[in-house]
């Protein structure tokens, strides 16, 4: 008999976490004005708001955080990051920085002015925020079958090159500061870039002379799929593929808190030095000095190690199949969401289970809010209320998919866990038709609301 699936890993350290009933998550959530982000965490049993930042780390990593240099300036700690940042991405320059979107403000910083255009593969909401709060615009040149749930294709986070091509030939090339390519695509399900199509976006760039920069936060599921799903990579490893999809960037932005494993931190990583002196200016503005950004010496040695770790095959294999375990137990309840599974979360498809609520009731949200009450499981909305308004017209942007997502923290829950997640969703699917009504708004923030959106239910 062919041996079953396990884990790469044995639990050294535990942590409790505590169950509610109905009645205490309705006061809970009315108390949190239908915003889960406003949930205590005590308030929730199984947590699938993000993987970011929330992983666990490994005996490794806590051992390198013991060894942490805290020098102000040139410490140990820097060095091993630089290296493993040169090892891993193959990355001559960077800079620490205290987390993903701090990376983007200091390098757009540099490149993007007011007026710019910013192609990509959905932008990530932070990424989307810091273009337009340059008044610049991001473009989403995605493919189209990122947009239909249903379609099963391998590399839906692909950029669209005859869209790309659209944007690249009608504005100058000084209006074009870079193009960004999300690995994975966080916005569109978790769903990875081919290398081909990596090759294919560099070729375009090259020939308008346009930098690429990589939106990084979760390259290494990205290669993982690359080894699994792409022709002729079967036999490389995960490490060989990174270095392969970067030597394609001229730049990248990170969020360490997803595929370095680490609390927080984050970094830039340039091929040109005369970038990282640019940015270095405003990484001392924003950040810290620029061999901590930041990140405390011990941080920036369990990133070091985090990096090294989360390009292992079997650690990543580890990771997928736990969210492929989640899409398996929903395809059987015949629940549906974004196909094919994705990277780092399974994106439950809100539009096609509360279709009988208007969009204008923010389907999505209303999904998060039904699973929490039925068993106190936090998932985030990906849909109208993130989508935000269109900066100019003011008017709210609906996007072609309302998505529950039901992000899972690296090495932290069990199996046992994804049962509770996939029959709580089920008991709220069977019961759909009886949610007649969702939310409105009242009370947004004029940019990236959805962190601070207040709700109103309505009867
Ligand atoms: N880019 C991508 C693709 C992301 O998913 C995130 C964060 C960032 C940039 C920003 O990084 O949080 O370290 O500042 N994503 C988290 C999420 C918040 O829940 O998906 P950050």
């Amino acid at each position: 008999m062919k041996l079953p699936f396990a884990e790469s890993y044995k639990i050294k350290m535990v942590e409790t976490i505590k169950k509610s009933t109905r009645e205490e998550r309705e006061v809970w959530l009315k108390e949190a004005n239908y915003n889960l982000f406003n949930l205590k965490s005590d308030q929730v049993f199984i947590d699938l708001l993000t993987d970011s930042g929330t992983g666990a780390m490994s005996d490794k990593q806590w051992s390198e955080m013991m060894l942490g240099d805290e020098s102000y300036a040139g410490a140990r700690s820097y060095y091993n990051m630089k290296s493993a940042i040169k090892n891993i991405l193959g990355f001559d320059h960077f800079l620490p920085t205290h987390q993903g979107r701090a990376a983007e403000n200091v390098l757009f910083s540099v490149l993007i002015k007011e007026g710019n255009i910013v192609p990509g593969n959905s932008h990530f909401d932070t990424t989307k925020g810091h273009i337009e709060f340059r008044k610049a615009k991001a473009v989403d040149c995605t493919i189209n079958e990122a947009f239909d749930t249903v379609i099963d294709h391998p590399f839906k986070g692909n950029i669209d090159l005859i869209k790309l091509e659209s944007v690249l030939s009608t504005y100058p090339k000084e209006q074009i500061p870079m193009i960004i390519i999300t690995v994975t695509c966080n916005s569109s399900g978790g769903q990875p870039v081919s290398m081909q199509n990596i090759k294919a976006v560099k070729k375009l760039a090259s020939k308008y002379r346009i930098p690429l920069c990589f939106d990084s936060a979760r390259f290494a599921e990205n290669a993982y799929f690359i080894k699994t799903r792409e022709k002729g990579y079967q036999d490389k490893t995960i490490k060989e593929i990174v270095l392969e999809m970067y030597s394609y960037a001229d730049m990248a932005t990170m969020s360490s808190k997803k595929d370095a494993i680490v609390n927080m931190g984050g970094f830039i990583a340039m091929k040109s030095k005369k970038l990282w002196k640019e940015a270095s200016t405003f990484n001392i503005m924003f950040e810290g000095y620029i061999t901590y950004g930041g990140m405390s010496g011990r941080d920036m040695n369990a990133l070091a190690q985090g990096l090294d770790e989360g390009t292992e095959f079997e650690y990543l294999q580890t990771r997928i199949k736990q969210v492929e375990y989640l899409g398996g137990r929903l395809v059987e309840f015949g629940i549906p969401f974004q196909k094919p599974i994705g990277g780092h979360a399974i994106f439950v498809d809100a539009k096609k289970i509360l279709n009988h609520i208007p969009k204008e009731e923010y389907q999505a949200q209303t999904l998060a809010c039904e699973l929490y009450l039925e068993a106190g499981i936090r998932g985030v909305e990906i849909g109208t209320i993130l989508a935000d308004r269109d900066p100019e017209t003011r008017e709210n942007r609906y996007p072609s998919l309302e998505l529950l997502r039901l992000a899972i923290p690296r090495r932290t829950y069990t199996n046992n866990h994804m049962d509770v997640v996939a029959v709580a969703l089920k008991n709220v699917f069977d019961r759909r038709l009886e949610i007649k009504h969702g939310f409105k708004i009242v009370n947004e923030a004029p940019i990236m609301r959805h962190f601070t959106v207040q709700l109103e239910k309505i009867d």
